[in-house]
């Protein structure tokens, strides 16, 4: 029998890699497994979001007598089922959740991870079959092993975090992730039900032709971040615009796109919302780990956002994001006065 050994599932690849760490515990690839299993579940679901009608509205009862849960719901609570299940995580922070969870078991206890997400990210897009997401990040506890789990294991700068990724529901689904060693992407092949690796050693290409901002705020812009976005829109010799403009309203899909193709995302505050509307701990920092791991940058428009350390579980920070020239360039804007 033939069988293809060049495409290595998304298990074997984390094996793999522990192969390379003989002293390591396998803990982080049993986090990344039960994270891959619980967005499995969650593909299915949203592959059948188009089927509302059919199968009943979130809230109500499906044709089988089963209640609907709204989706960010049902994927907050795959998340948090295979984690407290599981053997390697030591408590959660969702976007769900207003407070963080803690899993009290023993096996819990001596986990020495925790694990932040957003189930769903940009889920007022489902309704409209455009590309949403998953977004997780993962920290090593500084309280003690065989212990709950504390606040302060969640509110850890993002420089500290182990691995962080993503996943993309889109024309196919992907699973992204990064550790320190890199970045590596896994497409999800549905005849076997298994994340494959498509996109090993991801690098941000260090200049791009797109940048995604939400337009209809502009006027709600620091002049700085309105003075970048026109530059974005005019002919320039050096950089090569104008840019072609590109805002999905999910964070995940633009910034993926980005991080393939070379571009800069960016979520300033504005004057009503001066910390804009990201999350720090659920979506700045896992996909600043992510896109720095892979070349780019990311910053709060002054100081990087790994470097911001979180004083409150759903705080929110203004962001940019992306390829390093055109993030040099955004810089040189924000530096005026
Ligand atoms: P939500 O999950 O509530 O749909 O928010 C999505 C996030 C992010 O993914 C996206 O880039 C941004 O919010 C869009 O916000 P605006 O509609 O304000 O531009």
């Amino acid at each position: 029998m033939h069988i293809n050994r060049r495409i290595q599932t998304l298990d074997e690849f984390t094996i793999q890699q522990l192969r390379d760490f003989p002293h390591a515990t396998g803990e982080l690839s049993g986090l990344l497994r039960d994270i891959g299993l619980a967005s499995k579940r969650v593909n299915v679901e949203v592959n059948k979001a188009g089927l509302v009608d059919i199968l009943g509205d979130a809230g109500s009862t499906n044709i089988q007598g089963e209640e609907v849960k709204k989706l960010d719901v049902y994927a907050n609570n795959q998340l948090v089922g295979v984690l407290k299940h599981g053997i390697s995580c030591a408590g959660i922070g969702s976007e769900e959740l207003d407070d963080i969870l803690v899993f009290d078991d023993e096996v819990s206890t001596n986990s020495k991870y925790v694990c932040l997400f957003d189930p769903l990210d940009g889920s007022t897009n489902i309704d409209v079959n455009v590309s949403i997401g998953t977004i997780f990040s993962v920290y090593r506890r500084v309280s003690e092993l065989g212990k709950p789990a504390t606040r302060e294991d969640f509110l850890q700068a993002g420089n500290r975090q182990v691995a962080a990724g993503y996943i993309i529901y889109g024309s196919s689904t992907m699973l992204v992730y990064a550790t320190r060693r890199g970045v590596n992407g896994f497409t999800l092949d549905p005849s076997i039900g298994e994340y494959s690796l498509s996109h090993p050693d991801i690098k941000c290409p260090p200049s791009g032709k797109m940048y995604s901002v939400n337009h209809g705020n502009f006027f709600q812009y620091d002049e700085p971040v309105k003075r970048y976005i026109t530059a974005c829109q005019k002919k320039d010799k050096t950089t090569g615009g104008p840019y072609t403009q590109r805002y999905i309203g999910s964070m995940v899909a633009d910034v993926h796109r980005n991080l393939i193709k070379g571009g800069i995302f960016m979520y300033p505050g504005t004057k009503d919302r001066p910390m804009g509307k990201l999350r720090l701990l659920y979506e700045c920092n896992p996909f600043a780990f992510i896109v720095e791991r892979a070349g780019g940058v990311a910053t709060n428009g002054k100081i990087p956002i790994l470097d911001i350390k979180p004083t409150e579980l759903h705080e929110r920070t203004p962001f940019f994001i992306g390829s390093k020239l055109m993030m040099d360039e955004l810089e040189g804007y924000l530096k005026e006065v």
